[in-house]
C-alpha cells in the first residue's frame, strides 16, 4: 500500500576525523534501498517472521517506534551489504518514513531522525551521517557548530552533530567493493588508539579537517580534477591512521590511471573505493579485472521517497493511529 525509497551514501571527505569533532561531507549515491509495507495478520520482512539476526533493523523499529495495526514488508536493494555504502541507513529511514507516515508525522527531518534513533539502537554508536544523507539524497556537510545552509541539528548525549545541505555537481562515480566487509568499530578503535599515543595522528587528522573544507569548495565549483587531486590526498591521510588495507590498495591501483582521484569511503579495512572519473566503463574493468565488485554511481538527486500505492488502505490504517491515540 506504501512503498518508500532511499538511497545509498558515500563519504566523500573526513571519515575518521569526523569523530575527532572535524567536519565530514558526504554525497548520496543512485542506488537504492526499497522497502513496501502491507496490512498483514502476522508482522512479516521478505515473507518471513520478524527474527531477531535476520531483520535487526525493522524489528527494532517494528517493536518500539510502531503500536498501529500489523504490518508486513517486502525489502528490494541494490545497495550491497557491509560495503560502506550506507544499506543499513538506507533501510532505517525507509523504515522510519514508513511508520511516520502511517502516523501521521512524516517530515524529511523526522525521518532523518527516527532513522537515526534506528540505526543508533542497532549499533550500539553511529553518526548521523549516513542517515541524513539518504534522507535527504544530494549532499550533506556535518559539522560540530552550525554553518549556512543548516538542515537540522541531532544531539545523542554529549554530541551535537549539525547537517547542512550541499548540492554536488552531477559527478561520474565509480564505487569499488573490495568484497572484504568493512566493520567501522574496529577502524575507530585502531585510530583511537594512534590517537590516543601520537602527535603526528593528531595532525593527520587536523589536515584531513581542512581538506574537508578545500573539498566543499571544489564540489561547489564542479571542479573534477581539483576535486580528484584532494580524494587522493585524503586517502593518503586514512593511510597514515593505517586504515587501508591491501584490498583497498589494489582497487585504487587499478582505478588510478583512468581517475581523477581514488580514496577509501567509510571505515576502511575493506569495504569500498571510490573513483572520480570520466572513464567510468574503463574504471569498472580494470575494477573487475582485480577482484572487485565495481558499481558506476551518481550523486542521488533524491532522498527517502514515498509513493501510496493504496490510498484506501493508508487511509484506513491512518483513521486507526488516529483513534488510538485519541
Ligand atoms: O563505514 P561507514 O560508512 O560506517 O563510515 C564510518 C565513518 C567513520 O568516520 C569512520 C565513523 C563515524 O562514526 O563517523
Amino acid at each position: 500500500m506504501l512503498e518508500v525509497s532511499s538511497p545509498a551514501k558515500a563519504i566523500l571527505f573526513g571519515e575518521h576525523a569526523v569523530v575527532y569533532g572535524k567536519p565530514a561531507l558526504a554525497i548520496s549515491l543512485d542506488r537504492r534501498m526499497t522497502v513496501k509495507a502491507f496490512p498483514a495478520g502476522l508482522p512479516k520482512v521478505d515473507g518471513g517472521p520478524l527474527s531477531m539476526r535476520k531483520h535487526r533493523y525493522v524489528r527494532w523499529a517494528y517493536n518500539n517506534l510502531w503500536d498501529g495495526p500489523t504490518l508486513a514488508f517486502k525489502t528490494r536493494s541494490s545497495i550491497p551489504s557491509a560495503s560502506g555504502l550506507g544499506s543499513s541507513a538506507a533501510l532505517s529511514c525507509s523504515i522510519a518514513a514508513i511508520l511516520n507516515y502511517l502516523k501521521g508525522e512524516f517530515t524529511e527531518e523526522g525521518t532523518a531522525r527516527s532513522g537515526f534513533q534506528i540505526e543508533y539502537n542497532v549499533q550500539g554508536k553511529a553518526s548521523p551521517t549516513d542517515t541524513s544523507c539518504s534522507t535527504h539524497g544530494k549532499g550533506i556537510l556535518v559539522t560540530y557548530e552550525p554553518r549556512e545552509e543548516l538542515l537540522w541539528s541531532i544531539e545523542k548525549g554529549e554530541t551535537t552533530w549539525h547537517v547542512h545541505h550541499i548540492a554536488p555537481p552531477d559527478l561520474e562515480l565509480v564505487v569499488g567493493y573490495t568484497r572484504k566487509p568493512s566493520i567501522t568499530p574496529i577502524q575507530v578503535e585502531k585510530v583511537k588508539s594512534f590517537y590516543d599515543r601520537s602527535g603526528f595522528a593528531k595532525e593527520t587528522i587536523e589536515e584531513i579537517g581542512d581538506l574537508v573544507n578545500d573539498g566543499l569548495k571544489a564540489l561547489k565549483e564542479g571542479d573534477v580534477v581539483k576535486l580528484g587531486g584532494l580524494m587522493d590526498r585524503n586517502h593518503s591521510l586514512l593511510t597514515i591512521l593505517g586504515v587501508t588495507s591491501k584490498e583497498i590498495d589494489r582497487l585504487r591501483d587499478a582505478a588510478g590511471p583512468y581517475s581523477y582521484g581514488t580514496k577509501l569511503t567509510g571505515a576502511g579495512g575493506g569495504g569500498s573505493i571510490l573513483a572520480l572519473t570520466d572513464r567510468p566503463h574503463k574504471v569498472s574493468e580494470a575494477i573487475k579485472k582485480r577482484g572487485g565488485v565495481p558499481y558506476i554511481v551518481r550523486p542521488s538527486k533524491e532522498g527517502t521517497t514515498l509513493n501510496i500505492l493504496d490510498s484506501e488502505t493508508v487511509d484506513v490504517i491512518l483513521q486507526q493511529v488516529q483513534g488510538q491515540k485519541g
